[in-house]
């Protein structure tokens, strides 16, 4: 009977301390793959990829769904080019009209420390064609989304859709325009501080593709109308050249930053609070202040 009692203390013992080692087990590879997949480590860049980093700045609000396509994709898309980077999406969470070039002035500065180039870039458009080359631009800006491969933008002076620019290059032109609250015209505007300045503007040559499928137009699923009103007189001075606003003077709070992961593909995201000058820009608030429906 004894001896019976012990047998059975004995298996239980074990049976209790198996549990135990692979509960522990468990635990320690839970632990490694969160370190594994943590999102605070940079990946590994080898050195023979060069000493420049791009900076891949998205102005953005609301577009969620094109996020979830555009970051892996990129991610994947320039590591391939053996092009250091990181992506900082610049949230816009303030209640005034969308502004894409003040978010991007945002974007390089608060980007500044850590890379030498960046890309203007929107967030609906992949690029398919890997020759799309995102190396640093030395001599001159660099626009990728060419007129000749755009989906949708033909005219020949457009810069809009993707462009690269080391930050000297951006620094000089002052950045872009803060006049420009709903949408269109400041890449324009952008095209004349360049040549302006100078800059020889380039772009791909003989990819081999074309309209339909050097990018990927992404269209998100919810309809969304553009913000194209014109209130005050702002039609009138968004069509000339502003030779005041811009990188130096961009107002703006920085309410706060996560560091986000989309299929292990990780971005930095700034969520940021524009600050409008009224007396310089009154159209810069929708007057039914209604502005999230009119994005
Ligand atoms: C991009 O251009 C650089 C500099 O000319 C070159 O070294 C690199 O191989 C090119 N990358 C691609 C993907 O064509
Ligand atoms: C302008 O850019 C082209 C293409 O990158 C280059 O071949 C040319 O040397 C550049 N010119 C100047 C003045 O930098
Ligand atoms: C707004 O812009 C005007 C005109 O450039 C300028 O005089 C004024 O100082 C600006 N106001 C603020 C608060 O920055």
């Amino acid at each position: 009977m004894r001896t019976m009692k012990r047998l059975i203390g004995g298996l239980l013992f074990l049976l209790v301390l198996s549990v135990a080692l692979s509960v522990l087990l468990a635990l320690t590879s839970l632990s490694s793959n969160c370190l594994e997949t943590s999102i605070y480590k940079r990946e590994k860049e080898p050195t023979s990829w060069g000493p420049h980093r791009l900076a891949v700045i998205v102005p953005f609000r609301d577009r969620f769904e094109e996020l979830l396509q555009f970051v892996p994709h990129i991610h994947h898309f320039l590591n391939k080019q053996k092009v250091k980077h990181t992506i900082y999406i610049i949230n816009q969470v303030d209640k005034l009209r969308f502004n894409r070039a003040s978010l991007i002035n945002v974007g390089h500065l608060l980007s500044q420390k850590d890379c030498d180039y960046l890309a203007m870039h929107d967030v609906d458009l992949l690029p398919l064609n890997p020759k799309l080359n995102y190396s640093y631009p030395e001599n001159g800006p660099f626009h990728i989304a060419s007129p000749e491969y755009h989906p949708k933008y033909h005219y020949s002076t457009f810069v809009g859709g993707i462009l690269l620019l080391t930050k000297e290059q951006f620094e000089l032109v002052n950045g872009l325009s803060n006049r420009y609250w709903g949408w269109g015209l400041e890449d324009d505007e952008f095209f004349a501080r360049m040549k302006e300045a100078k800059l020889n503007i380039s772009r791909p040559q003989n990819v081999n593709s074309g309209v339909h499928n050097t990018f990927k137009h992404l269209h998100d699923r919810s309809v969304r109308r553009r913000d194209t009103a014109r209130l005050f007189n702002q039609k009138e001075e968004t069509r000339k050249r502003d030779r005041l606003t811009g990188l130096a003077d961009v107002k703006y709070e920085l309410v706060s930053t996560q560091y986000i992961t989309i299929d292990q593909a990780p971005a930095v995201l700034h969520n940021i609070k524009l600050i409008c000058n009224y007396t310089l820009t009154p159209w810069c608030e929708h007057k039914s202040g209604n502005t999230k429906k009119m994005l």
